[in-house]
């Protein structure tokens, strides 16, 4: 037996140091990604998380539901972390990359690219909702003929599926399955959704079948043997312009530049809503006081801010003395009750993560940006209106993950969590 053992091992070894070719290829892949605000007039933040969290508790929905349509804020697609992405072969990239300047003609789509919302929360990849940036069919593009419909609480996309390759930084992923869309709204200035949450959230959404299962972008990269490990990170540093570019996406693994100390792996919790995304389950603690003790819910990056079970917000908002400003809707505290905020602990497994006083507030640079008084200190805390016990009590945002390393793991059906170089930085 044990000779056995150690022979299997020595030929596995050979094979990998006689392909270092591939073992390069199935090293993880990263990319940039920016965060952009889409702010035309005043951005009511809190209206489109919440508007995603009743669309994020409602069960499978069906395409004809009037109640996800009016829901819907429309043109408001919040704070979106945003990936440039091909689509066809040679790849189009149908619209200007951000932060790349944009004195390259519309027309000339080689040089442009697909701006897709990076979604955790979601698990199809489709484009088309700029009518102005329209899918081109190429070599590689082959009709399903299959309506496709999505409803994302803050927006929703109607389309037909089709099978195309799929270009992300270096990565080359062949016959994914996505939807062009034929109507989309909820959408501005974006070319549609990079869906990277666990795969049977793509059930119900190809009308004629909707018990189908479509693998996502990461799936099939896994399984086309492209990264190591089904497995996707996220790595943000807190942001404070508009757009920030500072978003790092990783495929098939971790890139240890991004955070500090170890990963704490956490299984995706069994409690419903939360185990059908990427679910948690946690404590939360501020100063020495419990406000949430150990449920579940999500870790999200189509959710701009922190929210929570209305129970805990309350213990939250009177802990902190804080009052609801009616303008932007966010809790607000003087400066003084500022300088005595204390810890919010989450606390993940056996692991603590601290926000920090600092991580609690709303970047002052962008107070503007969603309605607020330039000085004015601002909390990222907001209220789920649910109380605790109902499976879906908190939704650790982007305001979360700009103060840790996430990582989406398939293949272990876990969710990773690190502090980064800017967890206990005071960047506001
Ligand atoms: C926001 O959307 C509007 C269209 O509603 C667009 O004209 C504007 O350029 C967008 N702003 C940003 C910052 O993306
Ligand atoms: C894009 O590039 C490919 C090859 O590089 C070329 O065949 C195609 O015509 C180009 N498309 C446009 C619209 O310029
Ligand atoms: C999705 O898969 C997870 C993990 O396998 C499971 O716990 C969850 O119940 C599933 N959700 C749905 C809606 O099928
Ligand atoms: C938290 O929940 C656990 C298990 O349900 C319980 O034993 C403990 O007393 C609770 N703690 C607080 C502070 O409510
Ligand atoms: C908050 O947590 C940090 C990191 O653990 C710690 O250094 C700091 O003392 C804590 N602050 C308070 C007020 O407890």
């Amino acid at each position: 037996m044990r000779f056995s053992t150690l022979s299997t091992l020595a030929i596995a070894t050979t094979v990998v140091m006689a392909s270092p070719t591939t073992v390069h290829k199935r090293s993880p892949i990263s990319l940039p990604f920016a965060k952009v605000i889409n702010a035309t007039g005043v951005l009511n933040i809190v209206a489109h998380d919440l508007a995603r969290y009743k669309a994020l508790r409602s069960p499978a929905k069906s395409a004809t539901s009037q109640d996800s349509v009016i829901s819907a804020p429309a043109d408001d697609i919040g704070m979106s972390y945003i990936a440039s992405v091909g689509v066809g072969t040679p790849p189009t990239f149908c619209k200007p990359a951000i932060g790349r300047s944009s004195t390259v003609p519309d027309n000339n789509v080689n040089l442009t690219t697909d701006s897709l919302i990076i979604d955790t929360g979601s698990s199809n990849t489709w484009i088309g909702a700029d009518p102005l940036h329209a899918y081109i069919s190429t070599s590689s593009s082959v009709p399903l003929v299959e309506p496709i419909v999505v409803d994302y609480g803050s927006g929703e996309f109607v389309g037909l599926a089709f099978s195309d390759t799929i270009t992300i930084g270096s990565l080359v992923i062949l016959e994914q399955t996505i939807g062009v869309a034929l109507l989309a709204f909820g959408f501005t200035d974006v070319d549609g959704i990079l869906g990277i949450g666990p795969v049977n959230r793509t059930m119900e959404t190809l009308v004629l079948d909707p018990e189908a299962e479509i693998p996502t972008v990461v799936d099939n990269a896994f399984t086309q043997a492209l990264i190591p490990e089904d497995v996707v990170a996220v790595s943000f540093e807190p942001a404070t312009s508009n757009p920030d570019m500072n978003g790092e996406l990783t495929f098939g693994g971790t890139d240890p530049s991004k955070y500090t100390g170890s990963i704490t792996y956490t299984p995706v919790t069994s409690i419903s809503p939360s185990s059908s995304f990427w679910g948690i389950e946690q404590t939360i603690t501020y100063g020495s006081e419990i406000i949430l003790n150990q449920t579940a819910g999500i870790v999200d990056t189509g959710t701009t801010l922190l929210g929570l079970a209305s129970d805990a917000y309350s213990a939250y908002q009177s802990a902190t003395g804080a009052s609801l400003d009616s303008s932007t809707d966010l809790l607000t505290i003087t400066s003084e009750q500022y300088a005595n905020l204390q810890n919010l602990t989450f606390t993940i497994g056996d692991t603590e993560f601290v926000m920090t006083p600092n991580a609690q507030i709303w970047p002052r640079s962008l107070n503007t940006v969603i309605g607020g008084t330039p000085g004015v200190v601002y909390l990222v805390v907001i209220n789920l209106g649910t109380p605790s016990g109902e499976g879906l009590d908190f939704i650790n945002g982007q305001v979360f993950l700009e103060r840790f390393y996430s990582v989406y793991d398939t293949t272990n059906k876990r969710v990773g969590l690190a502090n980064t170089p800017f967890t206990f930085a005071t960047s506001n």
